[in-house]
Order: C-alpha cells, then structure tokens, then sequence
C-alpha cells in the first residue's frame, strides 16, 4: 500500500474529539498515512480575523484528501464582537470555513449515506398492515448539488437598479413592482448546466457500481420549472446510459412525507442545494440522526469528509466526552472509499455494524438520554469508549 497524505482539520468544539477518534480507528485498521494538520474555524477567526487562513487552502490543494470535524457559526455582529482588539473596526466579516471550502475547491457533489444498521434502537419503525412493528431497512444515498441554488449567495435586500430594472422584464413580477424597495428580499436560485449534468451522471454511476437500482431526481419541477427542470431534463439524459437503472422524479415535499412511509424503496437520490440539505437530514433522521451521519464533499481533484453534525458547543468542554464518534467514523470511510482503499473501509464499516447490533456499548444518544455530565452515570458509554469498541472489533 502506498503511503497517504491526509490533511486534518479538527475544527471547533466537538469536531476536535471526533477527529481524532476516527484517525485512531483507521490506524487501528491498517491505514497508514502521513497526517498534515490545517488550521479553520472560530479561534482563527478571534486571533487572525480568518476562519479558513490561505496556509490551510494551500495545505489541501497540495493534499487533495482532507478530514474536517466541525466549525462554530456565529451570526455577524457576534463574530464581530469576539475578534482580536487589534482586528476590530478593520471592515472583516465572518464567512463559514467549510462552505468557503466548497466554494474555494468546487467541491460541487455532497454525498450523503443513510443507511440503516441493524439493532440501531434509533432506527425508524412504522406500524405493520398486521398491527405489529416493522422497521424497514433504509439504504439511501443523497447526492445534494453543494454550490449553487438557493446556498449560492447571490442576493439582496432592497435589490440595486440594476438589478431591479432586470427582474422588471419579466412578466411575473408585475406582483412586486409596487414593493417599497427596502422591502423586497431577493435570493436568487442559479443551476447551471454543467453541474446539473455531473451530479446526475455521478449519480447513476455511484448507483451503478454500488448495485441501486434506482436513481431519483426530487425537485419540484412543476412549479420550479427551470431550475428544477433543468435537474430533471439532466437526470434523463444520464439515464440513458443506464438501460438497468430506474429514473424516479419526486417532489421535494411529497417525498418528505413518503420518507416515513416507504423509505426502503428510495436508492440514490439526487437534489439541488437546499431540497438536497433538507432530504439528506431526513433520510439521516430516521437510521440514527447526527450521530450517525456522514458526509462527503467531492470535487473533480478535492474531497473533504466530515459529519453532518456542528461543533455541539454544549458538549465540548465535558471531560470525559460523550459524543457519538461514529459520524464521524464513517466519515472517514467514506474517505477510504473514496482513495480506493475500500477493504480497510469495509472492515471499519463492519465494526461499527457490529458494536451497534451487540448493543452493549452505547453512546448517550443511542439510549435517548439528555446529553451532559450525568450521561456517563446514567449508563452511556463515553466517546472514546465507543471507539475502543469499535477498535475492539476490527
Ligand atoms: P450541532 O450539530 O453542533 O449540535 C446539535 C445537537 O446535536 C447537539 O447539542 C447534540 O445534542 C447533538 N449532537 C451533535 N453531534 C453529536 C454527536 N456526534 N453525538 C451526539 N450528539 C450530537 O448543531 P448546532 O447546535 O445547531 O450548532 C452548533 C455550532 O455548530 C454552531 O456554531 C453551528 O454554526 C455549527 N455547525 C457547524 C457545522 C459544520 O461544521 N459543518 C454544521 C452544523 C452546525
Ligand atoms: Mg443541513
């Protein structure tokens, strides 16, 4: 095996306890690689006045491979407030890190599994046509569009002339015209082409190589006729490469609620940026929620792997941690699949499976307990617990 370099960005609060956690859990498993270790989030913000500092950037083009744990978010004027005296009244506004990140390395597919472990006690269960308890297997996978849409930034409040002038051409907006400007918001939902047609084309081949036999395009292109429709004209024409693939086309609020009811039908799932960030919570929520939910941002050379969970601020500073490592674990398999290194993945993959169905080490939001400093005399396993358990496996 050839020798790796990952770049580690531990992040703010809890993201610096998972982090570590899951590289002890691939070094246990035989991954050998050479760690680089990168500066992002909040402290950097107070000291430098920037959250994701050009060393880091520079660090993860040269590595293309990067695990992130979680940043802290604050709105502006706090992010203000807390900066370095000497950084203060110099005009520096916040800008999350990781979305920066997206942007900076077009990280443009965010891959997110959901799928079910069995004997997880927070997996979904529905009531059976027998009146008995079933609890479907969910296996689903979201490929949410991660740069443009609603999450691309282009907006205003109290529009500028231009701008103004343009949305008057079109015919819809004979609504709006008489709005006192100050009071019209605009946020602006761009797709384009080119992304449209790769997130619908990785896609099908994701669905292809891991057997689904589904892909479904969930957008609302009844209403949303161009954006959606765009996404959905893509979808077709990367089917078309797949005879053996179904092409499913959902809309975004139906399939929230069919989600609850027949989630196990749903394979690979492709949305734009927010229905993607909406349905991927979802889907996460009924196989275990935060705890459990991984995440992969992939660019045409660049993936960084992170949890879907923040920084959980209310749980950082407990000694001895009590978070669910395993997002994070699977994070980083998702990682190794991603470099080509899918024994090792499988292995970690089969680990967690079997800590999860044994059920005797649990986390404390695994047994439904408030989180805080009684959850580990309440009988909750603490984080590293929980990775020694899945280290004991492997
Ligand atoms: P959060 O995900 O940090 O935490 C919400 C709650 O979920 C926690 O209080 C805890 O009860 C639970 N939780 C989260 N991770 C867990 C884990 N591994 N195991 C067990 N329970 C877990 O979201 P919140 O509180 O909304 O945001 C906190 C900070 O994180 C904010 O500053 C926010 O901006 C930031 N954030 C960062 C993200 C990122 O780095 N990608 C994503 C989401 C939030
Ligand atoms: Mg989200």
């Amino acid at each position: 095996m050839s020798r790796r370099s990952v770049v580690l960005m531990p992040g703010d609060g809890i993201g610096n306890v998972v982090l570590e956690e899951s590289v002890r859990v691939l070094e246990v498993a035989g991954f050998e690689a050479d760690w680089v270790s990168a500066d992002i989030g909040w402290e950097f913000w107070k000291s430098e006045g920037n959250p994701l500092p050009q060393r880091t950037i520079d660090l993860i083009a040269e590595h293309k491979v990067a695990l992130f744990g979680a940043i802290t978010s604050k709105p502006k004027d706090a992010a203000a407030e807390e900066l370095a005296p000497e950084l203060r009244d110099q005009g520096l506004v916040y800008f999350s890190p990781i979305v920066g990140l997206r942007q900076r390395f077009d990280l443009d597919l965010s891959i997110r599994p959901c799928i079910t472990f069995p004997g997880n006690p927070l997996n979904f269960i529905r009531r059976a046509a027998d009146g008995g308890m079933d609890e479907p297997e969910v296996n689903t996978v979201i490929f949410r569009q991660n740069t443009e849409g609603l999450y691309g930034g282009v907006e205003w409040t109290n529009p500028p002339e231009e701008v103004w002038q343009a949305l008057n051409t079109h015919p819809r907006f004979k609504a709006f015209r008489d709005v006192p400007r100050e009071d019209l918001a605009v946020s602006t939902r761009i797709f384009t082409r080119a992304k449209c047609r790769r997130i619908c084309e990785e896609a099908f081949a994701y669905a292809a190589k891991h057997g689904y036999s589904s892909v479904t395009i969930c957008e609302k292109p009844n209403v949303i006729r161009e954006t959606s429709g765009m996404m959905l004209d893509e979808g077709r024409r990367a089917k078309q490469k797949y005879p053996d693939i179904q092409l499913w086309d959902t809309n975004i609020d139906a399939q929230m609620m069919w989600l609850t009811k027949n989630p196990e039908d749903y394979g690979v799932v492709v949305a734009g940026n927010m229905f993607g960030d909406i349905i991927s919570d979802g889907f996460a929520g009924l196989v275990g929620g935060l705890g459990f939910a991984a995440s992969a941002n992939i660019g045409a050379e660049v993936g960084v792997f992170e949890p879907t969970h923040g920084s959980a601020p209310k749980y950082a500073d407990l000694d001895p941690s009590i978070v669910n490592p395993i997002a994070m674990v699977l994070s980083a398999v998702m990682m190794l699949e991603w470099i080509g290194e899918t024994e090792i993945a499988e292995r970690i993959r089969g680990a967690v499976s079997e800590v999860v169905a044994e059920g005797s080490v649990r986390c404390y939001d695994m047994m439904k307990l408030r989180g805080g400093p009684k959850a580990v005399s309440d009988g909750a396993a603490t984080t590293s617990q929980m990775t020694d358990a899945i280290i004991s496996k492997l």
